[in-house]
């Protein structure tokens, strides 16, 4: 080998790793961007259904009013939820589903910002005034779960909680029979 060949070879070997670096510096670049897109784009769009409520009108007649809260069997056989949140309840405080079945909760606040979380399940959402929440969910098992507010409402906060009672399926359908919206407020 002479002199002038090992340089030859150097200069190559200089050359590939330039190369390469540049490729890892591309990647590096591209997951960033993409890691920004997705962070920063996707967070500032807004969701794709927005369904809006007045919040100073909830009570007085529509989807929420106080005599359509609570839990209805769909004639497909599905349940919807309908509940509000408020300074420092929700309404219906208890809510009654079957289990094995496919529910839709809708829930929006009255007043401020609240959270609607299950325990022990990954149902959370925010209860925003002026929009409607809608969160699907499923229980296989009867029992009873823990329903707090989980966004800090002001003082009473820490006393505003809810539950969450699962029924037997059979048992759900033959409440529902006379119609009507279903809870287990005092139960
Ligand atoms: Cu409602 Cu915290």
């Amino acid at each position: 080998m002479t002199v002038e060949d090992s340089h030859h070879g150097a200069e190559i070997a200089a050359r590939t790793e330039r190369r390469w670096a540049t490729v890892s510096v591309i990647i590096v670049v591209v997951l960033a961007v993409m890691a920004a897109f997705a962070g920063i784009h996707r967070a500032t769009m807004p969701q794709a259904r927005v369904e809006i409520t007045d919040p100073s009108r909830l009570h007085l007649s529509g989807e929420f009013a106080e005599s359509n809260l609570g839990s209805v069997l769909e004639a497909n056989g599905a349940v919807t939820v309908r509940a509000i949140g408020q300074q420092y309840s929700f309404t219906p405080a208890c809510l009654l589903v079957p289990a094995e079945t496919p529910i839709t909760l809708r829930a929006t606040s009255a007043d401020v910002v609240h959270g609607i979380l299950i325990q022990g399940t990954n149902i959370n959402t925010m209860l925003v005034p002026g929009f409607v929440s809608e969160q699907l969910m499923r229980f296989e098992k009867t029992g009873d779960y823990l329903m707090p507010c989980q966004e800090f409402c002001s003082f009473g906060h820490e006393g505003m909680w809810g539950k969450v009672k699962v029924i037997d399926k059979a048992d759900f359908a033959n409440r529902a029979k006379g119609g009507g919206r279903l809870s287990c407020v005092g139960q």
